[in-house]
């Protein structure tokens, strides 16, 4: 079953979510780092691509779901990709613009990269993110992602660099880790770390 948090219930798609996907896909701001909106056809296409993965991989991009309104705010989830010649496990995001700027596509990407470790057993989990993609950037770093690679995709028939960022299962187990944090806490009181501004129960 896909994960949910305090805030969002994640969940597998059906063509009933076309309208609400529309909404989403074909908003130009949205879309900005996908170079434009994506057609009615496109849009389609890319749900029976989410739907097929649920049925061949067991999982794919997931709708995303505000729990106080039940409505569709986004999609969030972890797809098979080819970065590179390796064929890595992906976080994706991409959210309704209503609903930016609230923290809810960093909770969802957190809450799969969790998922990614425990269920899956994965060994590292990326993103990939146009160079020019600052807010996804962000959201990738605040998952605890560094970069890797730089690496040029080739989509609508346009040549876009990208930044392969990823966090390792060390690095996460780290982060999540009690003691590392006490560890932490323990340098700040000798002065060497601000620790003010962390969120320690989301990481
Ligand atoms: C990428 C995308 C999902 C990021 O959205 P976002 O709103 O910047 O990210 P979040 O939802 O994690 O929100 C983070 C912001 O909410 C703020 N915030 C407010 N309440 C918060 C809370 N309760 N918890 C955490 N953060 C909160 C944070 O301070 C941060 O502020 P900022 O926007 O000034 O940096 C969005 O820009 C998008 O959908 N873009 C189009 C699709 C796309 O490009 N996808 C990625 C392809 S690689």
């Amino acid at each position: 079953m896909p994960p949910s948090t305090d805030r969002l219930i994640l969940a597998e798609m059906t063509l009933n979510d076309l309208p609400a996907l529309q909404a989403m896909m074909q908003d130009p701001e949205v879309m900005t780092a996908y170079e434009g909106p994506y057609s009615d056809s496109e849009v389609l296409a890319w749900l029976t691509r989410q739907i097929d993965r649920y049925h061949d991989d067991g999982f794919g991009l997931w709708k995303v779901i505000l729990r106080e309104s039940g409505a569709l705010i986004g999609q969030c989830g972890i797809t098979w990709q080819d970065i590179d010649g390796h064929r890595v496990l992906e976080i994706g995001y991409l959210f309704n613009r209503a609903h930016w700027h609230q923290g809810y596509a960093t909770e969802a990407a957190r809450a799969c990269r969790t998922w990614a470790f425990t269920e899956l057993g994965a060994s590292e989990v990326f993103s990939q993110i146009r160079d020019t993609n600052i807010a996804s950037m962000n959201v990738a770093i605040r998952m605890g992602m560094t970069i890797r690679s730089r690496f040029v995709k080739h989509f609508r028939g346009i040549d876009m660099p990208h930044f392969a960022f990823a966090i390792d299962r060390a690095t996460w187990e780290m982060l999540t880790d009690p003691l590392f944090i006490v560890r932490l806490r323990e340098k700040d009181d000798s002065g060497t770390t601000n620790v003010d501004d962390i969120d320690w129960d989301a990481l």
